[in-house]
């Protein structure tokens, strides 16, 4: 079967061969993959970026963002059928720490565990998948970056219950609160879509045109654009006032810390977006320091998801759909054969939302 594959360290990718997957453990689940999201981490993983061959081996297959349809079940096999979708999710934990052995690996606190198209195994961007049936999860293409989202924002959303006398005894806390994400990105309009389900004001600030996808995406689940370019993030605050949650999804270190000169008393600010590169960045030491600790605030960094914040995604999406319908389809704006993945992850225009390579 083919499947794409990149020489860890190196730019470029390459197609190639590999045996099809067999089922071999009665927990196992076969899948034909239909389709496989590109992501930020892709791009940053075929420019020569963070990735891990599995041990032995020079290649990896990427993608990590899957769709696919059940084709063959192990004989213990009881939460799909075969004909059922489902997502396999990315990371497996190290089987030694308490929060992989309890099924949380995004937790996991060894550092061993392994990610699949990123950190040691092979990932999807291929024809057929075989699993166990503890890392399948339920619906579409956006549920891996969806289930970043519903992490970082329900952790956030959690440390707020427990520092903030309001948000303790008031469940809706959240409603009203102004909400700001950077880089609107399929991993911020979905923080975007989650905020505002949640009945939070969100601004979303990005660097492109007002009438481009994004920006107009936004505008439709009721959220309202800020033009990086002319209010840039150590302006906000300024211009458009102070943020309650930040959301970072720009995965720029820079924009990551001046960020923070928008964040309100008592706010808190999640980072998802993970920086590549290693480039020297000057900050105000204690001037950052001292704006945390005399305003209150938090500043997170969020990776990876568990099981829950799939479901969590599951639910949100089905909400998503009852309130605007065909709009959260078309997050998706490029649909790709295997064969352009080369020039699909590497030209990205600010017409481009979610891209996808659709196998079958
Ligand atoms: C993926 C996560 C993964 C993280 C770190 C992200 O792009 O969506 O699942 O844990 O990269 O490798």
């Amino acid at each position: 079967m083919k499947a794409i594959a990149i020489i860890p360290g190196t730019v470029g990718t390459r197609i190639v061969d590999r045996p099809e997957p067999s089922i071999t453990s009665p927990d196992e689940v076969k899948v034909k993959v239909k389709r496989v999201g590109i992501c930020g981490t892709d791009r940053e993983e075929v420019s020569g970026g963070r990735a891990d061959a599995p041990d032995g081996q020079k290649e990896l297959v990427i993608g990590h963002e899957m769709f696919s349809q059940v084709v063959e079940v192990g004989t213990s096999v009881t939460r799909v059928k075969v004909g059922d979708f489902a997502v396999f999710t990315v990371r497996r934990g190290c089987d030694q720490c308490a929060p992989c052995l309890m099924g949380r690996a995004d937790m996991c606190q060894t550092g061993n565990y392994k990610e699949r198209g990123i950190r040691g195994l092979d990932g999807y961007q291929t024809e057929f998948v075989v699993d166990k049936e503890q890392h399948l999860e339920a619906v579409g293409v956006l549920m891996e970056p969806l289930s970043i989202v519903e992490k970082g924002i329900e952790e956030a959303l959690r440390l707020q219950a427990v520092r903030s006398p309001e948000a303790a005894i008031t469940p809706a806390w959240i409603v009203g609160c102004r909400c700001l994400v950077a880089g609107l990105g399929p991993v911020g309009l979905l923080a975007c879509m989650v905020l505002r389900l949640r009945g939070a004001d969100v601004f979303g600030l990005d660097v492109v045109g007002v009438t481009s996808a994004r920006p107009k995406w936004l505008n439709v689940i009721g959220g309202h654009y800020v033009d990086g370019r002319q209010v840039p993030a150590d302006q906000v605050d300024k211009k458009i006032g102070p943020m309650d949650l930040l959301v970072d999804a720009s995965g720029i270190a820079a924009l990551e810390f001046n960020l923070l000169d928008a964040l309100a008393l008592n706010g808190v600010y999640v980072i998802t977006g993970i920086p590549g590169g290693d480039h020297p960045l000057q900050i105000q030491g204690a001037e950052l320091v001292r704006q945390l600790v005399l305003d209150n605030q938090v500043m997170l960094g969020s990776v990876n998801a568990a099981h829950g914040h799939f479901q969590m995604g599951a639910d949100d999406l089905f909400q998503a759909h009852l309130r605007w319908g065909a709009h959260i389809g078309a997050l998706i704006t490029n649909r790709y054969s295997y064969s352009q993945f080369a020039e699909s992850v590497t030209h990205h225009s600010p017409e481009t939302i979610k891209e996808v390579i659709e196998w079958a």
